[in-house]
């Protein structure tokens, strides 16, 4: 005879809470969110932040484990910084259409056949894309990267060719862009914003950089969404249609309630296409399940994080 041993089950509500709460001590985690989570998770998180505060983050806890709620490109830059400590991610399917778009064999190819060229990567990329690339960028620091490098290497952006073209605009430097697209961003549908424009004269519009460019050519402010979140508390304006992922919104009603907040919305407005899906993969009930059993875990084969190290560090040594 057989005998089932019982899964110790899922805490419900505010015990769910408590019992986060408790393991987190236990465990010496610390809980990293980005700005797409749920709510829940933002609420109960250490650390909110976007991708490079979150990396910065990563790199300067001291906590024996990392829980990172974010998608599994940031997850294991938190691991390429940190190759002592457990890292884990509630959700390991939570990925990226970025970082699919440029899988590491297909940038090897385009070094190869382009030598002579800087390849400069967005964060939202594998590690074993990182290993390909000469320097890191995020929407936060992008700007600054593109502009430390000699100007007479060409240069390859990758993967998304959105932000790539925003930065030739800002920067005035040409660039070979990578044809990669955030499902999420490419989604938003001009049509709506002008509708939305003409319903709120007094609206800004605020929208990340992996936005579609007819999106962008309407924007007050472009930006990460950290610079996004700062612009809704800092500028003085009381109303803001936000392009960029709905997660977002919970901070700016956060950090200044009084104001008015039009999450655009996609083309297709039967479909909740400004939320990301893999983002949206993490639940809390993932985020205590991975805080008692610490997995699912990130690993990797230690030459790819050391070579994925390297173009990372460049990044994080430009301040
Ligand atoms: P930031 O966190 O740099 O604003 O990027 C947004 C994003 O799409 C993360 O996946
Ligand atoms: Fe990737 Fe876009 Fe989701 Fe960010 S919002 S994780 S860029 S698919």
């Amino acid at each position: 005879m057989f005998r089932k041993t019982a899964t110790p089950s899922i805490p419900k509500g505010e015990e769910l809470i408590q019992a986060i709460d408790a393991l987190r001590r236990e465990r010496k985690a610390v809980i990293l969110a980005h700005y797409y989570q749920e709510s829940d998770i933002q609420d109960i998180a250490d650390f909110i932040g976007d991708s490079l505060q979150l990396a910065k983050a990563a790199r300067d806890t001291d906590a024996e484990v990392i829980v990172f709620c974010g998608v599994h490109f940031m997850a294991e830059t938190a691991k390429i910084l940190n190759p002592e400590r457990v890292v884990v991610l509630p959700d390991l399917r939570a990925g990226c259409s970025l970082a699919d778009a440029c899988p590491a064999e297909e940038l090897a190819a385009y070094r190869e056949a382009h030598p002579d060229h800087l390849v400069v990567s967005y964060i939202n990329c594998t590690a074993a894309t990182k290993a390909q690339s000469d320097i890191i960028c995020t929407s936060s620091n992008a700007v600054r990267v593109i502009d430390s490098l000699p100007e007479d290497r060409p240069i390859l952006f990758a993967p998304d060719r959105n932000l790539g073209a925003y930065l030739q605009r800002q920067t005035g430097r040409e660039m070979d862009l990578w044809q990669g697209t955030c499902i999420v961003h490419e989604t938003f549908s001009e049509k709506r914003l002008l509708e939305l424009k003409a319903e709120h004269p007094d609206a800004k519009v605020i929208a990340h950089p992996e936005c579609e460019p007819p999106i962008l050519a309407y924007a007050d402010h472009i930006g990460s969404t950290s610079s996004l979140l700062r612009f809704t508390q800092e500028s003085g304006f009381t109303k803001f249609i936000v392009a960029t992922e709905a997660g977002i919104l919970h901070q700016m009603q956060r950090h200044n309630p009084s104001a008015t907040y039009i999450p655009l919305p996609g083309q297709d407005e039967s479909c909740s296409c400004n939320e990301c899906p893999f983002m949206r993969m993490n639940t809390l009930e993932k985020l205590y399940l991975c805080l008692r059993d610490l997995e699912p875990r990130i690993e990797m084969a230690e030459p790819v994080r050391l070579a994925a190290l390297q173009p990372l560090e460049r990044m994080m040594d430009l301040g």
